[in-house]
């Protein structure tokens, strides 16, 4: 399948659309051959290098527990453990790391780090998130799309159409319009003008979009924006590294973008399917919850408990595949 030997993974734009179908089926794949307790290791005595700037639980977890299904080992460099940005540079952290490490996964705010250390490590690197791109969520979302494709698992990409509401100017809403432009997909950008993805970025997806045919469309009307979708998405509505003081003006933005009973039946499709990168604010579960609830009185805010709770929510598979697609991304670059 996917052969992309001593390649980097570094933003979707960077893939031809057989390649990123390539990847999502060696996922498929390598998630039966673990289902079946046949895990085959391709990756024995490699090893890993974490390097977190951010906070992870699937991200770091699904590179982990995916190293050590294929033999790979795993080190992990957390936002305050190692001289990254401090007493060392990018472009001398990616040369010292690139004589020890295989391969290197980097989470942080740039994207021009990321570049930078995929341009001097000498070893495939990995965009683990940047405030640009989430590339390996896409692989998961989009296993998971063909996976719950309403009526008929196993439907091609180029047949869905989804729906993504909420914050769009973040990792999150450029991955989801270059990704489903990329393959051919009807994709709807459905936020407040001023939340919708930068001009640059819309340019790429419509460039893409003229190739692959993928339809693109970005509104601020919900019900026009998930009429006939197959599936609903969205992601908090504050992301990491923005500041506290943005939550206020985002609330009230995005209220009426929330994911709630309603808008599933607005697509006007019974078998519509919810997904969420994840973490979600859908109760008061979390301290940062909690306290959004003593300012605004919401108990819930990019989507409500009913519809995260619902038999729609595919969000737990989702979260699984991030484990088969970034497993993909290294057998396929190092194996
Ligand atoms: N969806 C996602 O990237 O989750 P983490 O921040 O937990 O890695
Ligand atoms: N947009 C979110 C995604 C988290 C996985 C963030 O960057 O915090």
């Amino acid at each position: 399948a996917a052969d992309l030997t001593g390649r980097h993974f570094l933003k979707e734009l960077d893939f031809t659309a057989e390649e990123f179908r390539g990847l999502v089926s060696l996922a498929a794949e390598l998630k039966a051959e673990k289902r079946a307790g046949a895990e085959r290791p391709r990756l024995p005595g490699r090893h890993i290098a974490l390097i977190f700037e951010k906070a992870s639980t699937r991200t770091r977890c699904a590179f982990e527990v995916a190293a050590a299904d294929q033999g790979a080992r795993t080190t992990y460099l957390d936002p305050t453990g190692s001289h990254l940005g401090a007493k060392e540079s990018v472009k001398d952290t990616a040369r010292v790391l690139g004589r020890m490490f295989d391969g290197i996964q980097y989470r942080g705010s740039g994207q021009e780090v990321v570049e930078e250390l995929a341009a001097h490590a000498g070893v495939p690197v990995y965009n683990g998130l940047t405030d640009e791109w989430h590339p390996t969520q896409m692989l998961a979302d989009v296993l998971t799309m063909t996976e719950h494709a309403p009526g008929a698992p196993g439907r091609a990409p180029a047949e869905l159409a989804y729906a993504y509401l909420g914050d769009a100017r973040n990792n999150m809403g450029n991955s989801y319009l270059v990704t489903g432009a990329l393959l051919g997909m009807d994709v709807r950008i459905v936020a407040p003008r001023s939340l919708w993805p930068e001009e640059s970025v819309t340019a790429r997806a419509r460039e893409l979009a003229e190739r692959t045919g993928a339809r693109l469309t970005l509104t601020e009307d919900v019900a026009e924006g998930v009429h006939g979708a197959d599936f609903l998405t969205t992601d908090v509505w504050v992301s990491m590294g923005e500041p506290k003081e943005v939550w206020d003006e985002r609330i009230a933005l995005l209220r009426p973008y929330a994911v709630t009973m309603d808008v599933l039946r607005a697509t006007g499709n019974p078998q519509v399917r919810f997904l969420h990168c994840l973490p979600a604010f859908h109760d008061l579960g979390t301290s940062v919850a909690r306290e959004i609830h003593e300012r605004h009185g919401l108990t819930s805010l990019e989507v409500t408990d009913e519809v995260f709770e619902s038999e729609h929510s595919v969000v737990f598979d989702q979260a699984e595949n991030r484990l088969h697609t970034i497993k993909a991304v290294m057998v396929a670059t190092l194996g």
